[in-house]
């Protein structure tokens, strides 16, 4: 998938922003709740001209009901059993870069279908960092407070460590840093690349 180029008449050649590039495979990012994952995803798409999802937005359009909604709704086996649907849709689909749940490395099944379709981005976040980011935490059913969101950070590492092909500290960063490096490293791994024109 590419974007199309823009000409920027005042330097009489395309502008950078507007650079084609393509995408070998999905991207998935992932990591804890607050570490960029959205607008890391939104702001890369922008810059490289390919397509971005975010699947906590998709599942809300899908079930007409915000996430909180949802848990309240059908608890969160209910939230679980969606977004491992979702998430099959997004593997199968049309190469793009997918921001994910927080907690979709939780499931067996998802954590396969990350590391045999996707290629995996683990946003690196504390509890402290992640509270100061997330400007109303009770969208967030599972965030609690700072002491139970950093034990759940802990449970979840080596899941994250599991299906992470490159990992980004975020902590103190802001996120057209992140992307930035993002950016760099999938040009690097071959994943962003650009078709000759
Ligand atoms: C969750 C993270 C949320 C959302 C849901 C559960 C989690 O997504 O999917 O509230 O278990 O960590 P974000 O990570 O995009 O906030």
């Amino acid at each position: 998938m590419s974007g199309g180029k823009v000409f920027d008449f005042r330097k009489g050649e395309p502008c950078a922003e507007s650079e084609t590039w393509e995408l070998r495979q999905s991207v998935f990012f992932v990591g804890f709740m607050g570490a960029g994952k959205t607008s890391v995803a939104r702001k890369l798409a922008r810059r490289a001209g390919v397509s971005s999802v975010d699947m906590d937005t998709y599942i809300e359009r899908k079930c007409d009901m915000k996430v909180k909604q949802i848990f309240a709704e059908v608890g969160e086996a209910g939230f679980r059993s969606i977004e491992t649907d979702v998430l099959k849709e997004m593997v199968f689909g049309e190469p793009r870069l997918v921001s994910c749940g927080g907690g979709v490395v939780l499931a067996d099944e998802n954590r396969s279908l990350l590391r045999e379709h996707g290629f995996v981005v683990y946003l690196k976040v504390t509890a402290a960092e992640a509270a100061s980011r997330i400007s109303d935490v009770s969208t967030r059913p599972l965030f609690g407070d700072i002491d139970q969101a950093e034990r759940v950070i802990q449970g979840r590492l080596p899941l994250y460590e599991e299906v992470a092909d490159i990992c980004i500290d975020t902590n103190g960063r802001g996120t057209g840093s992140i992307a930035r490096e993002a950016f760099k490293l999938l040009k690097d791994e071959g994943i962003l690349w650009q078709p000759k024109l």
